[in-house]
């Protein structure tokens, strides 16, 4: 295959190769022949859910956790998923052979150190997922790789066991304290980053996370990579429904779509104190009137 042919998203009939429950998620491997040549660590899949005559006519996003290219039964992909509402519960449904519908990969992804820096890999929850991939690139550039995992309990945890063999360092929070050290995610980051010298952090979990965790990168003159995790409705770039405000290099705010300019973005540059509004001086919103 070409490179010209291994670019771009594609739309792929996809089967069901496994589907089992690892802790409170579902681990999820499609047989999907095509999107592991295209991905890159950060891109993420969008999933048609509830059949073919289902009312769910939105896809349903999800990070990327693995790829396989084509073997035996095909290139697969892999998500790692939380079952909360109608569509991720049809998922978790779902038994082998069984038709998936998958559009991807989307979105940009992580960007990569030009030099073997030494990085932080900050997950929370099922957030942890896409890291893996994203480590292996690092290590291949010779980056030292320390991972941070979080959770609320340990069976919200995801990975902790694959981040031994994936990371140099593996850290691991619980907010009950249930395993690991008792507290936030971000909380044993100051003191790991001085330890390693870490150059970058790449997070991905809830978005007051991702604050946090850029927070903390900033302080220490580090340069933090954040996927974030915005409600989508056609994930292409054209609803403008997970849009967020970006600071552009020119000191402009501009609202960003997180499915095609996203989901990874440079965490020093989303106003994170604005998510979900549009701030004033915003390129290209309404003057605000002031009498
Ligand atoms: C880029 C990206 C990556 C994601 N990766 C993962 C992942 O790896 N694992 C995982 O469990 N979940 C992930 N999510 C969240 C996942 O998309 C939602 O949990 C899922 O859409 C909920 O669908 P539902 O039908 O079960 O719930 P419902 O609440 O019925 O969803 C209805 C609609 O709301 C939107 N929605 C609801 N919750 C979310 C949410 N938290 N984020 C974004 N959209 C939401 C969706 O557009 C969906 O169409 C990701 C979301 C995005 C945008
Ligand atoms: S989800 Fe439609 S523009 Fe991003």
């Amino acid at each position: 295959m070409t490179s010209a042919t291994t670019r771009g998203p594609i739309q792929v009939d996809g089967e069901v190769f496994s589907n089992k429950r690892v802790g409170a998620y579902q681990h999820l491997t499609l047989v999907a022949d095509g999107i592991a040549e295209r991905t890159r660590p950060g891109n993420f899949v969008a999933l048609a859910v509830g059949g073919a005559t289902s009312a769910n006519l939105l896809r349903r996003s999800f990070s990327i956790y693995r790829v396989r290219p084509a073997g035996v039964y095909g290139g697969t992909v892999e998500i790692v998923f939380a079952a909360s509402g109608a569509g991720t519960q049809w998922l978790a449904d779902r038994q082998p052979h069984d038709a998936i519908n998958v559009v991807g990969p989307l979105g940009r992804p992580f960007a990569l150190p030009k030099e073997p820096v030494a990085c932080a890999l900050v997950g929370g929850g099922y957030g942890s997922a896409p890291l893996f991939a994203l480590a292996e690139k690092l290590r291949e550039r010779s980056c030292a790789v320390h991972m941070v995992l979080g959770a609320s309990t340990e069976s919200r945890l995801f990975g902790a066991l694959e981040a031994r063999r994936a990371a140099q360092s593996v850290t691991v929070t619980t907010l009950d304290g249930s395993v690991g050290i008792k507290g936030l995610v971000t909380d044993p980051l100051p003191a790991l980053m001085a330890r390693h010298s870490i150059e970058v952090v790449y997070s991905c979990g809830p978005m007051g996370m991702l604050a946090a965790a850029t927070r903390v990168a900033t302080d220490q003159g580090a340069w933090s990579q954040t996927a974030v995790e915005e409600a989508m409705a056609c994930g292409i770039g054209v609803c403008m429904t997970c849009v967020l405000p970006v600071v552009g290099d020119d000191g402009v705010t501009r609202m960003l779509r997180s499915c095609v300019e996203g989901p990874v973005f440079a965490g020093d540059k989303v106003r994170w104190d604005a998510v979900g509004t549009i701030p004033a001086g915003t390129f290209g919103a309404p003057e605000v009137s002031r009498q």
